[in-house]
């Protein structure tokens, strides 16, 4: 099937200038003088949906809802971000959505007609995929709220987190897509870890770019990690984490990566070790004494 979305009008060039130049959509086609109407049809060859605008002597008459949009999800961080550096570079104002969602998923722009549209960063697809002996390793997606409910909802599992499970899948689903968003904005963020022989998800690791000052530091690179219980004690932390710090040093090129541990937490304190990483200085995070972890890429 395909899809058209048809709209009137009084701007036609401009519209047309707008969703091309700005948006990057192609002219499919265009027509004059039919029946008293001008058009335009713009898509891509390859999508089979597209907008059409015409134009006639005949005002439009728009009455937008402010909850009124369309939402462009691209597939990459490029193409995602080559939309927001085109729409920064034209000078368009971002808008304030009256629909929180898209203020969490998105942002959002008016076109020449001031109806609005969404850039949505919730569809991309992360290259990166990590396969180890008994793992894969890859972006963490909205299907695994599940997963990820059953992981933050056991206080076991919080009792070096601060003490705070979810309690309800709507946390779940909001973390998701927070660390969806560090993927756009930073490139990296935490990955599922799905067991190669059943497909579970069993948990998520992997490196973030941390923005807020901690032990003294800001804007570097952390390695972390949190599996399901049933998971814990088989390799399953040491594995996928030797297999974040290898990809962080040799193709991400990260100049030094660090971690950090509640003082109490020997399992993730023996995984940082047995990986290699070197014990720094104890420090205190929101009242809770933690151990400060570095190790430098000795190939830079
Ligand atoms: C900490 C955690 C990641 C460990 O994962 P895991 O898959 O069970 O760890 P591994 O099986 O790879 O074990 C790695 C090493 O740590 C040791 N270890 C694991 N859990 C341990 C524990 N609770 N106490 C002491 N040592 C432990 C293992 O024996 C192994 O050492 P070894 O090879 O010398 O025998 C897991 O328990 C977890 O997700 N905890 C909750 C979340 C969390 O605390 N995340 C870390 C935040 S900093």
């Amino acid at each position: 099937m395909i899809l058209r979305i048809a709209r009137h009008t009084n701007n036609l060039q401009l519209i047309t200038e707008f969703y091309t130049q700005i948006l990057g959509l192609e002219v499919l086609g265009s027509f004059e003088n039919h029946c008293n109407y001008n058009g335009c049809f713009l898509g891509k060859s390859n999508l089979n949906w597209h907008l059409e605008f015409t134009e006639s002597d005949e005002l439009a008459n728009h009455h937008f809802d402010d909850d009124d949009c369309i939402v462009f999800y691209p597939e990459t961080t490029d193409e995602y971000n080559y939309l927001i550096a085109s729409i920064k570079n034209n000078n368009i104002n971002f808008v304030i959505p009256k629909n929180p969602y898209w203020k969490d998923n998105g942002k959002m722009i008016l076109d020449p007609d001031g109806f609005r549209i969404v850039i949505s960063h919730l569809r991309i697809k992360m290259n990166i995929t990590i396969e180890t002996k008994r793992l894969i390793l890859r972006e963490l997606l909205p299907s695994d709220d599940e997963g990820m409910f059953r992981l933050d909802s056991n206080p076991n599992v919080h009792e070096f987190l601060g003490n705070k499970p979810v309690v309800s899948i709507e946390e779940s689903q909001k973390y998701i897509d927070f660390i969806r968003k560090q993927y756009v904005e930073n490139g990296i963020g935490r990955y599922a870890v799905i067991l190669k022989e059943t497909n579970e998800f069993i948990g998520w690791c992997g490196i973030k770019f941390i923005t807020e000052f901690e032990n003294n530091h800001v804007n570097f690179y952390e390695i972390g990690y949190r599996f399901i219980e049933d998971y814990w004690g088989y390799g399953f932390g040491y594995e996928s984490a030797k297999a974040w710090l290898d990809y962080g040093f040799k193709t991400l090129k990260i100049k030094t990566i660090y971690a950090s541990a509640h003082i109490e937490n020997m399992g993730s304190r023996r995984i940082l070790e047995k990986i290699g990483m070197q014990q720094k200085n104890e420090f205190d995070s929101e009242g809770i004494k933690c151990i400060w972890y570095e190790l430098e890429n000795k190939a830079i």
